[in-house]
């Protein structure tokens, strides 16, 4: 093997990718948290979850997110494969569910089909705080429905997540129009662009050809005053889209959600129709930090990809960013409580102990064991560490009296139960240790 060396002679170590980050296990538990939250309230509203490869053809994304998109033109990891064939990492998962939606002839089924997943996305950003060029997202979509109650259910589902998750939010939401009303509001916005030449930076100037809509998007503080001031799409739409928004607007209102209107909301991709939302950690705490969810309505999508029209809206959940923010609010978190450690003494003992292991697990009991150690004292150190509940003994004198000792890590007080009826006896135990807990 060829190992590269440095000039010191040792072996040049490999390294993460720049952009690129490890969850590792204490962070992992925020993750678990917000996927085991996400997924449970997506299925409660119906959603059903779907897997779609992390590679698919460069096209799909020209097509859909849109070569007017930054992701397209200058951030998708794209490469030409061993076949000829051009094919990009996925930068979004709206794109791979859309074309899922359309081969597997999803059309078909009872609309409006609700799916969702979580998994990695790639997009090669200027690293920075919340920005990665691989991240994760828990990504939901509603294919094959116009109604705008699928618009304020999509925002009352991702409040609702927020909610659980004990994080405090603002939401904003925007209606960008259908080409009908760009059409018409296109050259009204140009032409105040252009009357702005002069102050706008040079991102919005080069923006102005490619992408007008995307200008207001700015986030450069010369631009800001301009920008607020420029003419709304909102006052631009046909007859339809406002009805549409509207209604969006007035579900909202029969629910508690608050909500902003930010007439400068357009979002970075080039699909969107209709509404879009983003979703920001609440002002107070929120800084410079970036969204922390996205997403809005995007009826032409499918017909671009497919030839065959089918509306659609969806949104997705940034899981790096969420993590950040609950591991500020709950620095301690521990998902899945360790409430039976088995601590083992002599050989014999560590046999029947895999076995009573396994058991315990089976009886649904979350479990931890350090069966390499030796000696009681290091034994119990390690269920200390673990944060166990209940720690069981078994020794040669246990064993050949089919007992086991059921130790309080809490108390220190240890009982001797019958070793048939373990589970029985853990389960009393914790039940009341639970009890307690709730009337303190
Ligand atoms: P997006 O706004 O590009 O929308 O991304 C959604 C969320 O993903 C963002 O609000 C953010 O939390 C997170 N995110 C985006 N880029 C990064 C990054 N580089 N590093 C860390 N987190 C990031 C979409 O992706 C749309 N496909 C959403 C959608 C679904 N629209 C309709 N359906």
């Amino acid at each position: 093997m060829n190992l590269e060396k440095n000039i010191k002679g040792k072996i040049n170590a490999c390294h993460l990718l720049k952009g690129f980050k490890d969850i590792l296990p204490e962070e992992a538990v925020y993750f678990d948290k917000i996927v085991t939250v996400g997924e449970r309230i997506a299925k409660h509203y119906g959603f059903k979850k779907i897997l779609t490869p992390v590679l698919e053809e460069t096209r799909l994304y020209r097509r859909t997110t849109g070569d007017g998109s930054d992701i397209v033109q200058k951030e998708m990891f794209s490469f030409t494969d061993l076949g000829g064939d051009q094919v990009s990492l996925r930068p979004e998962f709206t794109p791979g569910f859309a074309r899922a939606y359309s081969e597997h002839g999803m059309i078909n089924l009872p609309q409006p089909v609700k799916l969702y997943s979580v998994g990695p996305l790639f997009r090669y950003e200027k690293p920075q705080t919340g920005r990665f060029r691989q991240f994760w997202q828990l990504n939901l979509e509603t294919l094959g429905e116009k109604n705008s109650i699928v618009d304020a259910q999509l925002i009352i589902l991702a409040n609702q997540i927020f909610k659980e998750l004990d994080i405090g939010i603002d939401i904003f939401i925007n209606s960008i129009g259908c080409h009908t009303c760009r059409k018409q509001y296109l050259p009204i916005l140009t032409r105040y662009l252009r009357s702005k030449k002069n102050i706008l930076c040079e991102n919005c100037l080069e923006r102005i050809k490619v992408n007008p809509l995307r200008v207001l998007d700015c986030k450069e503080e010369q631009c800001q005053e301009f920008l607020d001031q420029a003419p709304q799409i909102i006052d631009h739409l046909c007859e339809e889209c406002q009805q549409h928004f509207t209604q969006v607007v007035e579900y909202l209102d029969t629910t508690e959600i608050a909500y902003e209107l930010n007439p400068r909301l357009v979002r970075g991709l080039d699909y969107y129709t209709r509404t879009t939302f983003e979703i920001f950690p609440k002002a107070e705490e929120r800084g410079r930090q970036s969204a922390l969810a996205g997403g809005g309505r995007y009826d032409d999508l499918l017909e671009n990809i497919s030839g065959r029209a089918a509306p659609a809206a969806g949104f997705a959940i940034g899981i790096e960013r969420v993590m950040a923010k609950l591991k500020e609010k709950q620095p301690d978190l521990k998902t899945n409580k360790i409430e039976v450690f088995v601590a083992q003494l002599g050989v014999e003992a560590r046999k029947r102990c895999l076995k009573i292991y396994e058991n315990l697990i089976q009886d649904g009991f979350n479990v931890a064991e350090s069966f390499s150690k030796e000696g009681l004292g290091n034994q119990l150190e390690a269920a200390n560490k673990a944060g166990a509940s209940f720690t069981i003994i078994l020794g040669q004198k246990e064993l050949l009296e089919k007992t086991i000792i059921i130790r309080d890590m809490e108390s220190g007080v240890q009982e001797i139960v019958d070793l048939e009826k373990i589970s029985l006896e853990l389960k009393k135990r914790l039940e009341k240790q639970k009890i307690i807990s709730q009337q303190s």
